[in-house]
């Protein structure tokens, strides 16, 4: 034993004294103890000693360990002591059997004896606790509740007795404790106890340290990880991100636009974490627009949306998980305002038709101008065009009023189409326009208008009554009857005669009509004034001063004023015996009451008793010898003598001029031997017809000089002062200008030639035929007291003035012509 090491020495020495305890106890056979795993040779009993025998008698008696049945002997008898002969493993030899023994039989000879040898295995702690996992999974509900129990895997250790498990531990951690108990057999196990409820949200698996420790010294402990897996219960509710949704949303925003994005999420996993929205409350119209996707939460727009219509909605919106919690949110969406109407513009009152005489200023509308928009979207600007005689005036909030800006006039623009447009001060702005239409109502406002200042007529004298003269015609630019014009004749006396009896007019057309046939020769001219009246109230008028002209016709044959185609008592013409070649003899006096080329006349010697001797001047009516006088020409001769005025077709009147060539009165025959020396038919047809138209028209020359006389006495004086007035009234041989007219000069006017018997002496008497010149005739005045047959004197058939006036002095000249005196007093 003393060869052993120290460990040995020692623990035989132990085994030794508990061996001896052993051996005494068993008293015959032999029993044993050795710890297993000890080394080979390890010597654990003296045998010898035990019997008594020395370890020679041993030999020599040929002691010997034989085993029942085992292949393997795990001692030998080495010199009287037991050893082991291999290492020893109880846990191999009895697993976990409380004691485990070997049993050996002691052979001896001389004599045979048999000792029973029984060898206990002592176990030594030689293994560790071991759990069958490294890891123990375990899942647990979050829901669990406090104090619930959850067992755990046993561990394993092979030593048996002390030196098997005797406790279990857990690492300190918040949420279990263990337990350990012992089952009906004895062994120890564990289960873990919940000492804090668990929650997934917070910690969704818990990892434990297990501990099994054996009894044994030194103790041993194996661990095993326990892991717990914290499983989901449908604890929480879903969430919204937000307790209130608050936005805002342009109306008219498109379909499909996403108005605002609700989320809530749900700390569950899997169905109790899958969140489902849905709205909980939405009135009919908010569910018109409005949409929720039931996944994503987003609120879409799916109808059209009218800030004027409502201008917030409140949606309340449910969120719900798998496991059918749910909450609740409120989405509350304020639709803002878009510029989206255009303002509106209604008229209020509108007065027309406008009289065109208002004053500027004048109020004619009243126009209202609204927009549903908000804020600048409401402000309004309202204008109308530039050019027209209206302006629009704000008045109180959105009314305008529309006045006139200046003087209207139906005449010159009768309506107005004007166009008021409004603004908003949106952006974009929008506008709108409306056009009123205005008239105007008329007002006699303007006089007719003669559409020339005057009018100037000519008619034809010996024209047809009824024809017309000429016409008028004014304008009246004033509406209807306040521009209707009707025509009248101012009333107004010719000649002392009303107007009306010489003219009419058509009061609707303005044509002048003749009433009567004019006559040249008794007035050349005359001025009426035309009215023209509209049919206002009161009516407005004008004057235009129409002249009428009357032309002279062709009317008159010339009359033979010398010589005198008086009746029985022809007077002739003395000729001297002398006279020359060119010498003047006589001169035949011609008038013509027509004017112009119609009294134009000319003077023809149509015939005579001898053609070669006298020539007549064609336009002087002077008759003058062709040749010298001879004493064998006849003492008698006699001319007829056609005077032709120029007319178309001309007048001409004969007349006959008996000239006596002689020197003395005494040799004069019988006058009416010459009226009948004549045979030749056609001059005395000729001369019948002269002296006819010559002794009535002298006859009734006497008859109104007569007639004159008896009724005024001093009448006849003035007409002779008048005849005596004729030289003031000589002119030189030209043609005077004495017309009024200034257009028809030449042809208003006519010479009378009269000649006297006088060879050397001539004058021109000139009348003049100017208007002014018959209601200046003092002869031919009407008096109130004038009796009626002055009156028919003024009305006998004088031609004309010319005429009159010519006549009378005619009879002055021939006053002087019957009594041989053929000198006049000489101007000169
Ligand atoms: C006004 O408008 C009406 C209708 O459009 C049209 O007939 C008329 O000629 C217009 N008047 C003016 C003065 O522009
Ligand atoms: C004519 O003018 C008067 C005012 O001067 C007015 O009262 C009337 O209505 C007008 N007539 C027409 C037909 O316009
Ligand atoms: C004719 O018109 C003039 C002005 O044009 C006026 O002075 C005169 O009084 C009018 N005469 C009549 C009779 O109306």
């Amino acid at each position: 034993m003393e060869k052993n090491g120290s460990l040995f020495y020692y623990r035989g020495l132990l085994w030794m004294v508990y061996i001896a305890v052993v051996v005494r106890t068993c008293n015959g056979d032999l029993s044993y103890s050795v710890p297993e795993e000890m080394k080979k040779g390890t010597v654990f009993g003296n045998v010898a000693k035990d019997l008594g025998l020395t370890t020679k008698g041993l030999s020599d008696r040929k002691a010997r360990i034989d085993m029942e049945g085992h292949e393997k002997r795990f001692c030998d008898l080495v010199g009287g002591q037991l050893a082991t002969a291999e290492r020893i493993d109880r846990e191999e030899l009895c697993g976990s059997k409380p004691s485990c023994a070997l049993n050996y039989e002691l052979v001896l000879e001389n004599p045979l004896e048999l000792h029973r040898i029984t060898l206990q295995i002592e176990d030594i702690n030689d293994n560790a606790p071991r759990f069958p996992k490294n890891e123990i999974k375990l899942e647990i509900r979050e829901s669990a509740v406090k104090g619930a129990r959850f067992p755990l895997n046993e561990a394993h250790d092979s030593d048996v007795g002390r030196n098997g498990i005797q406790t279990y531990s857990l690492e300190k951690n918040d949420y279990f404790t263990l337990s350990v108990n012992s089952n009906s057999d004895g062994r120890k196990y564990s289960e873990l106890v919940l000492d804090k409820e668990l929650d997934r949200e917070q910690e969704q698996e818990v990892t434990l340290i297990l501990t099994a420790s054996d009894g044994g010294t030194p103790a041993k402990s194996g661990t095993a990880v326990i892991r717990v897996t914290v499983l989901d219960a449908n604890d929480n509710l879903p969430v919204f991100s937000q307790p209130v949704y608050e936005v805002s949303l342009p109306e008219n925003s498109p379909l499909g636009t996403v108005a605002v994005v609700v989320t809530a999420t749900d700390a569950d996993e899997g169905a109790n974490g899958e969140v489902t929205y849905e709205f909980s409350h939405i009135s009919d119209k908010a569910a018109r627009l409005f949409s929720i996707d039931e996944t994503t939460g987003e609120i879409k727009v799916i109808g059209q949306i009218d800030y004027e219509d409502k201008q917030e909605y409140e949606l309340r919106v449910l969120a719900k998980d798998g496991a059918g919690l749910a909450s609740n949110t409120k989405v509350e969406i304020a639709i803002t305002d878009v510029n989206d109407n255009a303002p509106v513009i209604f008229i209020k009152s509108l007065n027309v038709p406008i009289p065109e005489n208002v004053a500027p200023g004048t109020e004619v509308g009243i126009v209202n101008v609204q927009d549903k928009d908000t804020g600048g979207n409401k402000n309004i600007r309202c204008s109308i065009q530039q050019n027209v005689p209206f302006k629009l005036n704000p008045s109180i909030k959105n009314y305008y009023t529309l006045l006139t800006t200046g003087e209207l006039d139906r005449e010159l623009l009768a309506e107005y189409n004007v166009t008021i447009t409004a603004t908003d001060e949106g952006s974009p702005p929008l506008s709108s326009s409306k056009t009123i239409h205005l008239y105007l109502s008329d007002v006699n406002d303007n006089p007719p208008v003669f559409e020339e200042q005057s009018y100037s007529a000519y008619v034809s004298e010996n024209n047809k009554p009824g024809s017309s003269v000429c016409s008028v015609s004014a304008r009246d630019p004033d509406w209807r009857q306040n521009g209707t014009v009707f025509y009248s004749l101012l009333p107004s006396e010719v000649n002392g005669v009303a107007l009306s009896s010489y003219l009419s007019i058509n009061g609707d057309t303005g044509v002048i009509h003749a009433v009567r046939a004019f006559d040249y020769e008794q007035f050349r001219s005359f001025k009426v004034q035309v009215v023209a009246r509209d049919n206002g109230s009161p009516p407005l008028s004008s004057n235009v001063t129409v002249s009428v002209f009357i032309t002279d016709e062709n009317d008159n044959s010339p009359q033979i004023l010398y010589p005198t185609p008086e009746g029985n008592s022809f007077m002739t013409e003395m000729v001297p015996k002398a006279a020359l070649s060119g010498s003047l003899l006589s001169k035949v006096i011609a008038v013509d009451a027509d004017s112009g080329q119609n009294a134009w006349l000319s003077y023809q010697i149509v015939k005579s008793t001898d053609p070669g001797l006298f020539t007549i001047g064609v336009h002087s009516g002077e008759i003058r010898a062709q040749r010298d006088i001879s004493e064998s020409d006849s003492m008698k001769q006699n001319l007829v003598i056609s005077v032709k005025d120029n007319g178309q077709p001309s007048l001409s009147t004969t007349c006959a001029v008996y000239l006596v060539i002689s020197d003395n009165l005494a040799e004069v025959p019988e006058l009416k031997d010459m009226s009948y020396e004549e045979n030749n038919s056609k001059l005395t047809s000729y001369l019948i017809i002269a002296l006819v138209s010559v002794s009535t028209f002298f006859l009734t020359f006497l008859i109104l000089i007569i007639a004159v006389r008896l009724c005024h006495r001093r009448k006849p004086r003035l007409l002779f002062d008048g005849a005596v007035a004729i030289p003031s009234a000589y002119l030189p041989p030209n043609y005077a200008d004495v017309d009024g007219t200034g257009t028809l000069r030449s042809t208003y006017n006519y010479d009378a030639y009269m000649t006297t018997g006088s060879r050397t002496s001539d004058f021109k008497f000139v009348t003049s035929y100017n208007d002014n010149t018959l209601p200046s005739a003092t002869t031919l005045k009407r008096s109130p007291g004038d009796n009626s047959e002055c009156l028919n004197f003024t009305s006998l058939d004088f031609t004309d003035s010319a005429s009159k006036c010519s006549t009378l002095v005619v009879e002055e000249l021939f006053s002087n012509v019957a009594g041989l005196s053929p000198s006049l007093p000489d101007p000169y």
